[in-house]
């Protein structure tokens, strides 16, 4: 089976009341701990890369370790740009094979975010690639973009009608109190699910998407602080409300953080405990296990898509 768009998919997960898993991808060991996990549990997947990752491992890497999980496993698995930035980085992901982009307007004026959706959106069609966009800004750390509490906003709700007929685009990322990275909530974790059901009302049936829902899985930040870390404060969306949101129009939920503290926490356990090993496959074979273990977890009982493929 080819790479799929994310179309089919998300038809599915809407109708069947659970969302899929969008991992961020970087290198070889978290692509086979994420996709053997999806093979074991029958879970259809979505694989994204971000500008970063792209700079760091190169397009045609990523790509070429994407297309071997897809040989490896049959499962159907959507290639993704997770926040692009512009319509020539977009351009050249759908011409380097991507099934599905994000263009991330989110930081420009309501009417700017739409001409410049509607501009990947008719070149993504054109070559039968989808389009996630996004209204509302989130809070955290993407790249080497920082968004403070201060510029961070809501999705207003009022705004999305306009701006799915308007672009044709085919995903909406919203902002209801998620943030990126490994530090989301200073006190009790809250998300705005009214917000949510408001978007709702007014697109019914259109997939949203859930950025910066990793759990930031207290397990592994107990594990980085006791094997020479300082991460005081890390704190994650609960599960259950991830839960909730998986079973509503959330058909996509964004997960890089915690594939980066369970690779991070298992890697400093493992040199603690051997300190004279040097051997990269030695600390990198738990560490993709901690992968596929957390990767497992998160399909069976917070996405809900297990046997879904
Ligand atoms: O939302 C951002 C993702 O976690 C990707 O992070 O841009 O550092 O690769 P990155
Ligand atoms: P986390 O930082 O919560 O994993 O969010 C990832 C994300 O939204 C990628 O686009
Ligand atoms: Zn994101």
């Amino acid at each position: 089976m080819p790479l799929v768009t994310s179309k089919e998919m998300f038809k599915k997960a809407y109708d069947g009341g659970y969302a899929i898993g969008a991992f961020n991808v970087n290198n070889m060991e978290i692509v086979q701990g994420i996709t053997e996990a999806a093979k074991e549990l029958q879970a259809p997947l979505i694989l994204q890369v971000s500008k970063g990752a792209r700079a760091y491992a190169n397009h045609i890497y990523l790509r070429k370790l994407v297309e071997a999980a897809l040989e490896d496993t049959g499962l159907p698995i959507c290639l993704h740009l997770d926040h692009g930035d512009s319509y020539e980085l977009c351009c050249e992901c759908i011409d380097g094979g991507f099934t599905s982009v994000m263009i991330d307007g989110s930081h420009h004026p309501f009417e700017e975010n739409i001409a410049l959706t509607k501009k990947v959106v008719d070149y993504a069609h054109d070559h039968g690639v989808v389009v996630e966009a996004e209204l509302g800004r989130l809070e955290g750390v993407e790249d080497e973009i920082k968004v403070s509490s201060e510029d961070a906003s809501y999705t207003k709700p009022e705004e999305v009608q306009e701006f799915v007929e308007k672009t044709g685009v085919d995903s909406l990322a919203i902002a209801i109190g998620t943030s990126h990275g490994a530090f989301k909530f200073k006190g009790e974790a809250k998300l705005r699910f009214d917000i949510l059901d408001e978007v709702v009302k007014r697109i019914p049936g259109f997939p949203i998407v859930l950025h910066g829902a990793s759990s930031v899985i207290p397990e592994f930040v107990e594990m980085i602080n006791k094997y020479g870390g300082d991460m005081p404060g890390a704190k994650g969306v609960p599960e259950d409300m991830l839960r909730k949101a998986a079973g509503s129009a959330v058909c996509k939920i964004n997960i890089d953080s915690d594939l980066r503290l369970a690779m991070t926490a298992t890697i400093r356990k493992y040199f603690a405990e051997n300190p004279s090993h040097f051997d990269p496959r030695q600390y990198l074979k738990p560490a993709r296990a901690a992968i596929k273990d957390m990767v497992k977890h998160k399909i069976e009982y917070v996405l809900g898509c297990a046997g879904k493929a």
